[in-house]
């Protein structure tokens, strides 16, 4: 079973554990990372098998330690104060002290809220995250934010993970048995993330990632185990690599740092803050990654910085996915883009003022913004593998970057 160390720059360090069958080992595996809790708070997820939160807390119970369960809804309208408060309140009738901590059995969603409830609760405890979907395994999991989104007035489209911390997990254990029950488009969208993890090292770190992740990408849309555990072992490694050297995100943009790791979140978050229209599925964090990392690719083509082969590399690893390269829906019908088109006016010539709109969207929520100046994250270079931020990036490469992905 593959274990990995994540050594943070001037911290601790904490472990990360992948395999089949570990939930069953997560008391033991906390104390050899040091914990000695007497009570935990245990969020789980409402739509993974209850099994699994039996699995952990037995591992607990079996150890003497007292566990409570809070099952909670994991969504993006959900990613809130009213939740963040919720497991606060439960930690406190818990009496949970310092000693103690609270597990996330969930994906990135709820994890990132658990997180901030650790992070903040008693001004910091531990947090465990057994995360279980894809994308949590191979990102959200590790490198430490915390997050809940921000709700600014009614109507008004939500600002994702606006309000957070950075709070390092004290353990991570990702068991692949938990993405059994995992929707296939939820393995596509945990693919997201491992597609714009190849597209940032794969020439620095290893000339065979690109391939590797092409190879191992239609055993993981299979579930293969042994392959999900490699996948998310070598996704871990990278992100850490990326991650720990600039925990906060402080690197200044030649150095690139962790902003890197924001590669097609830029453009993704806009789209995935855009307020649905009534009974309209919401676009998933993948998607919307995947939509983003589209565009950016476009803006790097744009600006000169790298060939139109990476762009087309970069759809064809996504495609292979499952995940999208164009938003394929009439982008009005799905999203109301009143708050974003106003006043609007009669006639409006969509394909001018739609991508101007989503550009001042991007400035206005985007957290990676300094001075009032946009960063974007771009390929360079002739075949994928090495991004750089570009700063106050011209207006034709955003224009033709959400060309890229509008119909
Ligand atoms: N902290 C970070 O560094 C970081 C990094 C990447 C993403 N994120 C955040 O992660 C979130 C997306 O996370 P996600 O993709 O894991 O989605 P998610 O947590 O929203 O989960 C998606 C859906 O799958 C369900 N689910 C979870 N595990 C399941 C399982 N094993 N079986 C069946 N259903 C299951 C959930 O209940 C939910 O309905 C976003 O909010 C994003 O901002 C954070
Ligand atoms: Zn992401």
């Amino acid at each position: 079973m593959p274990t990995l160390t994540i050594q943070l720059h001037r911290e601790r360090a904490y472990p990360v554990h992948v395999g089949q069958g570990l939930l069953a080992q997560v008391a033991s595996l906390s104390a050899r990372a040091g914990l000695s809790p007497r009570r935990v708070l245990l969020v789980a997820d409402s739509n993974v098998p209850a099994k699994h939160a039996r699995a952990l807390a037995a591992s607990f119970t079996a150890k003497g330690v007292h566990v409570a369960t809070l099952t909670l809804v994991a969504s993006e309208p959900h990613k809130s104060l009213d939740t963040l408060a919720r497991i606060w309140h439960a930690a406190s009738d818990l009496r949970l002290d310092r000693d103690d901590c609270i597990l996330a059995l969930t994906g990135g969603c709820l994890g990132d809220v658990v997180g901030l409830a650790a992070s903040t609760y008693r001004r910091g405890i531990a947090g465990v995250q057994c995360p279980t979907t894809l994308l949590a395994c191979v990102d959200a999991s590790v490198g430490g934010k915390t997050a809940i989104n921000l709700l600014p007035s009614a109507g008004a489209p939500l600002i994702k993970n606006l309000i957070g911390t950075f709070h390092q997990p004290a353990l991570v254990v990702s068991d692949v048995a938990c993405l059994a029950s995992l929707p296939k488009a939820l393995l596509s969208d945990g693919l997201a993330e491992c597609v714009k993890h190849a597209c940032l090292t794969s020439n620095a770190r290893s000339p065979s990632l690109w391939l590797r992740t092409q190879r191992l990408i239609p055993l993981v849309l299979r579930r293969d185990a042994k392959a999900l555990a490699t996948l998310i072992a070598s996704n871990v490694a990278i992100k850490a690599s990326i991650a720990s050297p600039d925990p906060r995100e402080l690197a200044p943009d030649a150095a690139g740092g962790r902003a890197l790791l924001n590669f097609g979140h830029t453009f993704g978050h806009v789209l995935e803050g855009l307020p649905l229209r009534k009974g309209q599925p919401p676009l998933s964090h993948g998607c919307a990654v995947a939509l983003g990392m589209v565009a950016a690719s476009h803006a790097g083509l744009a600006m000169g910085l790298c060939t139109p082969r990476v762009v087309e590399d970069v759809m064809d690893m996504l495609a292979l996915a499952g995940l999208p390269t164009q938003f394929e829906a009439d982008l009005a019908k799905h999203f109301d883009l009143a708050p974003l088109l106003s006043p609007p006016s009669a006639g409006l010539d969509y394909s001018l003022a739609l991508p101007a709109a989503l550009s001042q969207r991007m400035l206005a929520t985007d957290k990676k913004v300094r001075g009032g100046k946009l960063r974007i994250i771009v390929p360079t270079g002739p075949k994928p593998g090495t991004c750089r931020v570009v700063s106050n990036p011209p207006e034709h490469a955003l224009h033709a970057a959400w060309q890229s992905v509008l119909p």
